[in-house]
């Protein structure tokens, strides 16, 4: 199956040719980052409004690089939520409207759900394992038991990782979004120079709080003199980056071994920090799979994983297919898979 898969709930623009579910022809992302920085953050309007003139211009370009004309297109896929729902809106009416207008199947499908089933596309991965979805809105440790069939077991319950390290990038003097330059700075940097806090390390359970850390950051900047010297904001960096690393990489390894997960996967734009893919890399206690760096971060191709199977599956999309700002991953799953047959279909 040769399907055409389009993301745009944040701020990229993305649409990607995927054959079978397993090779990316294609993966073309446009980012709004440039437009979002002057502001320090998404400005959800603008966001829109980029999508809308990125999306056509992003299809074509997937379709070119994948060789493909849009006659051959077998499903169109797309991610439904959550999300900025201005920013969803484009990309779901473009799906809707290419479907139509090819007579071919539609299905919307869950950002994370995308995310966590990335490392797919790149390995063969057992069913089950442990995931951690770390981006800028979530931090969510889900059992995956299949696609669709996901148990949520721990959650932050206050800021993502994510954006705990954009709003300390931006405490920082840092541009938005911060993280990768968080990264960049820690690996220069002294990570004992400061000892921030561990937020929820010992706590029973699996739930995660990051807001603490950024508190005791806001807290080292005040008592310091700005600017930074070099090796200062290094250290500050590291030492923060190392209090993150180290709640995540914990608990997430305590969840394996409690509920006897062989395999774990770590997904979402901050799956590209380094310092996290280091401490998981050297634990050699059990399969770790992290995507590539381009199917990390916000793109259409990791969504092809789940598309290829609801189409094959007869699950698809009605024509009247909304977006969902909020959308609990597991819910998602499960009215995906509850569906019979003869009613697979997930509109409205
Ligand atoms: O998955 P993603 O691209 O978009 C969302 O779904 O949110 O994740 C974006 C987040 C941002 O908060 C960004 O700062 C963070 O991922 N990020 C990183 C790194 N690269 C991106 N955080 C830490 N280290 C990185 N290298
Ligand atoms: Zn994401």
């Amino acid at each position: 199956m040769l399907l055409l898969t389009l993301e745009s709930s944040c701020d990229e623009t993305s649409a990607a040719v995927v054959r079978d579910g397993k090779t990316v022809l294609s993966n073309i992302v446009a980012s709004q980052i440039d437009i979002h920085a002057e502001y320090g953050g998404v400005v959800p309007e603008l966001a829109a409004r980029h999508h809308l003139q990125s999306c056509p211009v992003v299809i074509d370009q997937a379709l070119r690089k994948a060789g493909v004309t849009l006659e051959q297109i077998d499903g169109i896929c797309v991610t439904r939520g959550p999300g900025l729902i201005g920013a969803l809106l484009v990309g779901v009416s473009a799906a809707k409207a290419l479907a139509f207008a090819c007579d071919i199947p539609l299905v919307g499908v869950h950002h994370i759900e995308g995310h966590i089933l990335a490392p797919l596309l790149e390995n063969d991965i057992e069913f089950p394992y442990l995931a951690l979805a770390v981006s800028g809105g979530h931090t969510h440790l889900y059992i995956v038991r299949h696609i669709g069939a996901y148990e949520l077991i721990g959650h932050t319950l206050d800021d993502a990782a994510g954006e705990a390290f954009d709003k300390v990038a931006k405490m920082c003097g840092l541009s938005y979004p911060g993280g990768a330059q968080i990264d960049q700075l820690a690996a220069v940097g002294d990570a004992k120079m400061f000892n921030f806090p561990r937020p929820m390390l010992q706590h029973k359970g699996y739930n995660f709080s990051f807001s603490g850390i950024k508190t005791a950051v806001m807290t080292q900047l005040k008592k310091m003199e700005s600017p930074l010297e070099a090796d200062v904001l290094a250290g500050l960096a590291a030492s923060f980056q190392a209090a993150v690393v180290e709640v995540l990489y914990k608990k997430t390894l305590r969840a394996a071994q409690e509920y006897k997960l062989k395999r774990i996967v770590v997904a979402g734009g901050v799956a590209c920090n380094s310092g996290l893919r280091q401490v998981f890399t050297k634990s050699g206690a059990t399969e770790v799979f992290f995507p590539s760096a381009k199917l990390c971060a916000d793109n259409a191709a990791m969504l092809a994983v789940a598309g290829e199977y609801y189409l094959n599956q007869g699950i698809t999309s009605d024509l009247d297919l909304n977006a969902c700002s909020t959308w609990p991953l597991e819910q998602a799953g499960a009215e995906m898979l509850d569906l019979q047959p003869e009613t697979k279909n997930i509109g409205g």
